[in-house]
């Protein structure tokens, strides 16, 4: 459905993405398409004909975050540019978002995003344009050809949807089920990325290691077949993926960690809670023994992993017991970074009515308790790591003169004063100080490595 491009030129637009990388993902494919129509990129949402809010659902805050973004679009003049509600947040509230902030002109879920040039157009002659369907066909198909960006690294959307229906999470609901991308598809999109001067992919889904397709021979293959295909890829430096489920780590894609280069020492693998009873009652389908067991092999093939993960503290019912387990399994993995959460309760889902709601300054007092030790964990990690030699991608500039900024292959952010050097370049380095978020380096060679 490409309309002619030229009746846009001119009209600018602002695409911005709350949430996960996922939203970040479908935020660049929306601009990329929303260029090829013709509209040129402002610089922020004050100065743009088209905003588009790619809106994030998971928990309430992030939710209710969209009604103040939307308030606050409103010029001095009392006008307001043309406004998409776009992502998990459009797909759970639907019509009821246009009812509730009225210069709201689209709402589309995130899996029909492909047909926002159509929605605007609809808007344009004055209807309230809203497509929350998840289509048969894929929207990917219907996108313009990636072409590389300014950057060095990328995301690129492998799986989407999740069918495991954990108690507390809309997910489900919001992307749908889980479905995988065509092998030959993603290797194209690849191939386009690194041509375009990209170095590190990080493949993404919401069960991204739940990724299943065909080779080009018609065999059966998992996410590591995937990465296998993909690290073979000249000019592709790094490979990462995230986010996964416990349940999905294959022998596979753990002996992958052990044998492919490419594939960076970095695990993302969410545990949410350590007690047995907790993850029973948030349907995770996976117990603290056999979470550890995971890590220990993955441990056993790359011994310097960084492992990090997600974690709900205050699920309904979770009593000081329960909690002291999540610290015991933190104590157990010994995470690099993580990322915690108070429970929310989201509208539709089976925790939502569950007996046992935790009051909110319990859910506070975990919180802070649990992320003390995770930062703890995370200072340590960064520590560990001082003398080591080892290579960062740059990724931007610093604060400092000659100073950039470039993630380790543990992914932390790593700071390295070397003038001669640019964005894209890697560079040889030996890690000399940790702080709590960072590392600080100092280049082995001015070489472009
Ligand atoms: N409340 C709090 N945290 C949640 N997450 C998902 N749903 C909820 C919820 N209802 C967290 C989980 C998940 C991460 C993306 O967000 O930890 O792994
Ligand atoms: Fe949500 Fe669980 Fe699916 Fe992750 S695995 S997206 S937490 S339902």
């Amino acid at each position: 459905m490409k309309s002619d491009s030229s009746k846009n030129s001119g009209k600018t637009f602002h695409v911005k993405s709350f949430g996960c990388q996922m939203n970040v993902y479908d935020g660049e494919r929306m601009a990329e398409m929303l260029g090829a129509e013709g509209y040129v990129p402002a610089a922020d949402s004050a100065d743009a004909d088209l905003v588009v809010l790619n809106t994030c659902h998971i928990r309430e805050r992030a939710a209710e975050k969209v009604y103040s973004d939307i308030g606050r679009l409103k010029r001095a003049d009392g006008s307001t540019p043309t406004i998409a509600v776009a992502g998990c947040v459009a797909q759970a509230e639907g019509a009821e978002i246009a009812r509730r902030a009225p210069s709201v002109d689209v709402v589309v879920g995130p899996q029909a995003y492909h047909r926002l040039p159509d929605l605007i157009a609809r808007a344009e002659r004055g209807e309230k344009a809203i497509d929350l369907d998840m289509p048969l066909e894929s929207k990917f198909g219907a996108l313009p050809k990636r072409a590389g960006g300014q950057r060095p690294t990328a995301f690129l959307t492998v799986q989407e949807g999740c069918d495991k229906f954990c108690t507390y999470c809309v997910v489900p609901y919001t992307r749908g089920a889980e479905i995988s991308r065509p092998f030959a598809e993603l290797i194209a999109e690849a191939r386009a990325l690194v041509a375009g001067g990209v170095r590190e992919i990080t493949l993404l889904g919401q069960n991204v290691n739940a990724w299943d397709g065909e080779d080009e021979r018609g065999r059966a293959i998992g996410l590591d077949g995937l990465i296998r295909e993909l690290a073979r890829e000249d000019g592709l430096e790094r490979i990462r993926y995230t986010t996964s489920h416990p349940n999905d780590m294959t022998d596979g894609l753990i002996a992958a960690h052990g044998e492919i280069d490419k594939l960076m020492p970095f695990l993302h693998l969410p545990v949410q809670a350590g007690s047995d009873r907790i993850l029973a009652a948030m349907n995770r389908s996976h117990s603290v023994e056999s979470y550890l067991k995971v890590i220990e092999r993955v441990r056993a093939v790359r011994p310097d992993i960084a492992v990090s993960g997600d974690f709900i503290v205050g699920f309904p019912g979770e009593t000081e017991a329960d909690f002291q387990a999540t610290l015991d399994i933190v104590r157990a993995t010994n995470y690099a970074m993580a990322y915690s959460f108070k429970y929310s309760r989201r509208p539709g889902t089976p925790a939502a009515t569950m007996d046992g709601q935790i009051a909110e300054e319990l859910m506070h007092e975990r919180l802070q308790r649990l992320q003390a030790l995770l930062n703890e964990q995370q200072q340590t990690f960064n520590a560990a790591t001082v003398g080591r030699t080892t290579r960062l991608l740059l990724e931007r500039k610093g604060k400092l003169e000659g100073q950039l900024i470039g993630k380790s292959p543990w992914l932390q952010s790593a700071h390295v004063i070397a003038p001669g050097l640019k964005i894209g370049d890697m560079v040889d380095v030996r890690i000399t100080s940790a702080g709590a978020n960072s590392v600080g380096a100092e280049a082995l060679t001015e070489e472009v490595a």
